[in-house]
């Protein structure tokens, strides 16, 4: 467990650049984010949502900026459910043809920034442009060594915990696994976001208090965080106020003791 004797100078480097009030050694490693609200912002405007979702944009470069600046290890965000394509085509075409439009345009930008970008989900179902530069992006930001940035594209929780129960019962067909020897290690390994701990901190905006089908195995002892600024607007005083509240939250863990990191569980 982390302490104060035991500093690493990877949080020292990273407490000169927190802002006051927050304890370096008790920040999140890992932060996942539902960017609800989009469409309320720009109706508030009189606006297309489509502006809403350009506006969302903004919003998430600042984020995953400071979560960076910030020494965060990793940020997931929830871009596109498995629902979200019921929505009017117009509406699915544009967002489709943004996250291309955005990705293309930030991907130097990433690489200079050591961010390291996934996208988790069932990609082979979305536009063949978009799946050829999502392999492009994930391949040329693999060594990267800064925060991992997942972007959950027609991502459903229940959908991914289907598949991986689709392949532990294949490999244990197959005599390549015991089926008695599935833990929740062994299973937890087949999840996407097998390279990250679990997240912490769960932030969402627009003041829903749902779940809405996202991380649902991963966010089992995350802290959540509600909000009701709408994602847009989500801004650097909006993730400080999201972390001073992860830091006042005792976590056990369903113990006795508090722990400071998903790492740390036992
Ligand atoms: C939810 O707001 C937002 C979305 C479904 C889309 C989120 C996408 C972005 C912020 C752009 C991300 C870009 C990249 C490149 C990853 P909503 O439309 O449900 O808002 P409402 O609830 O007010 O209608």
């Amino acid at each position: 467990m982390t302490n104060s004797s035991s500093i690493t100078s990877d949080q020292k480097h990273f407490a000169q650049s927190l802002p006051e009030g927050l304890d370096p050694l008790r920040t999140p490693e890992h932060i996942a984010v539902i960017m609800d609200g989009n469409g309320r912002w720009a109706k508030a405007r009189g606006l297309s949502r489509t502006k809403g979702h350009i506006a969302g944009v903004d919003a998430l470069k600042a984020t995953l900026r400071l979560c960076s600046d910030w020494g965060l290890k990793a940020l997931t965000v929830y871009a596109f459910s498995t629902e979200n394509w019921s929505r009017p085509s117009e509406e699915v075409t544009f967002l489709m043809a943004l996250f291309q439009r955005v990705l293309k345009r930030e991907l130097e930008a990433l690489i200079l920034q050591e961010v390291r970008i996934r996208f988790l989900g069932d990609l082979d179902q979305l536009p063949g442009q978009l799946q050829d530069l999502i392999t492009e992006a994930t391949v040329l930001t693999s060594g990267n060594k800064g925060i991992h940035f997942n972007v959950c594209t027609n991502y459903g929780g229940r959908r991914e915990l289907v598949k991986v129960a689709q392949r532990l019962a294949e490999k244990s067909v197959n005599g390549d696994l015991d089926p008695s020897l599935i833990d929740e290690n062994v299973f937890a390994a087949e999840l996407c976001t097998a390279n990250d701990v679990d997240p912490d901190l769960l932030i969402r905006t627009s003041g829903e208090r749902r779940l809405s089908n996202f991380l649902l195995w991963q966010l089992a002892y995350a802290e959540i965080h509600v909000t009701d600024v709408l994602w847009p607007d989500f801004d650097k005083s909006s993730l400080l106020k999201a972390l001073l509240d992860y830091q006042s939250r005792s976590r056990r863990f369903g113990g006795l003791q508090q722990i400071t990191s998903n790492r740390n569980k036992t």
